[in-house]
C-alpha cells in the first residue's frame, strides 16, 4: 500500500513539474528554440571538424577513420527527465549550465587507437576548449560500458559575434558501438526478478569483454597489416 502511495506522490510531482516545464518553455518560447539552435548549430561544427580530419586522413593513408557520425540535439522529454532528476532551477542559465549533453556527436570509429588520434586531433584545435574528459575505454563502467566522453565547448559564430556552445562527443569503436546499443535496449525491460538482473548484469559485462578483445585482436591485425606494407615499402 505504502508504495502505492509512494508512486502516486511520484506521479503527482512528476505531472507538476512537467506542466511547470511546459509552462516554462511556452513563455520562454523564443529563447528556447534559440537555444536549442545554437545546440544544432554547435553540432554542425563539431561534425564538419572530425569530417575535415578524417578526409585529410584518407588521403594521406588511404583509409577513413571514422566508420559513422550520429548526432542528436536532446529531446524535449529527456531534457525534462534531465531537469527534474538533478533538481535543476527552471532557467535559461541554468539549463545552458547544469546539461551539458544538449548537444551530442558520436563518432564511431574503426579502431580503438584512431579514437585516441581524432580526440586528440580536436582537443589540439585552438577554438575548442576541454570541460571534462572521461576515458571509459581505459576504465569502463562497471555495466561493461565503453568510450571515450569529451564535455566540450565549440564556437559558432552569429551575426552579433562569437558564442561557445558545450557539446559533449562520445568516441567509440563499432564494436563498443554494438554493444551498448543493444544494452541500451535491454536495460529498460521491466518485470524481471532481482536474481535474472544480478545475472543479467553479469552476462552484459562479460559480452563487452569478449567485444573489447575482438576490438584489441582487429588492432593488432591492422598494425601488423601496416607495418608489413611499409616493410616492403623500403
Ligand atoms: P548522465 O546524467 O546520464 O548523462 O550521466 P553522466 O553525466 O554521469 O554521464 P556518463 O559519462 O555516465 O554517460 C553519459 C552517456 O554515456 C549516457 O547518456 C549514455 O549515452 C552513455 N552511457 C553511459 N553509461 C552507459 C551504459 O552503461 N550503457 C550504455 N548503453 N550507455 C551508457
Ligand atoms: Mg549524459
Amino acid at each position: 500500500e505504502s508504495k502505492l502511495e509512494k508512486r502516486k506522490e511520484d506521479f503527482v510531482r512528476n505531472n507538476l513539474l512537467s506542466d511547470e516545464f511546459i509552462e516554462f518553455v511556452q513563455k520562454n518560447k523564443k529563447p528556447f528554440d534559440t537555444l536549442m539552435s545554437y545546440y544544432q548549430c554547435a553540432i554542425m561544427e563539431v561534425e564538419t571538424k572530425f569530417k575535415v580530419l578524417s578526409e585529410e586522413y584518407s588521403l594521406e593513408y588511404d583509409r577513413n577513420p571514422i566508420e559513422n557520425i550520429k548526432s542528436r540535439v536532446k529531446s524535449f522529454d529527456s531534457l525534462l527527465k534531465k531537469i527534474r532528476r538533478k533538481n535543476i532551477p527552471l532557467t535559461m542559465t541554468s539549463i545552458e549550465e547544469n546539461i551539458q549533453d544538449i548537444a551530442g556527436v558520436r563518432v564511431i570509429c574503426s579502431f580503438p587507437d584512431d579514437i585516441y588520434r581524432l580526440a586528440d586531433c580536436l582537443l589540439s584545435q585552438d577554438d575548442i576548449i576541454l570541460l571534462e574528459k572521461k576515458d571509459y575505454i581505459k576504465n569502463p563502467k562497471p555495466s561493461g560500458y565503453r568510450s571515450l566522453h569529451l564535455i566540450i565547448q565549440t564556437p559558432i559564430f552569429l551575426q552579433e559575434g562569437k558564442r561557445m556552445v558545450t557539446v559533449e562527443v562520445q568516441l567509440r569503436t563499432i564494436a563498443m558501438d554494438f554493444w551498448a546499443s543493444l544494452e541500451h535496449k535491454l536495460r529498460y525491460k521491466k518485470n524481471i526478478s532481482e536474481e535474472q538482473s544480478a545475472f543479467l548484469a553479469e552476462e552484459m559485462s562479460q559480452c563487452a569483454e569478449i567485444s573489447a578483445s575482438l576490438d584489441e585482436r582487429m588492432q593488432k591485425v591492422k598494425d601488423m597489416l601496416i607495418q608489413s606494407e611499409q616493410e616492403s615499402k623500403e
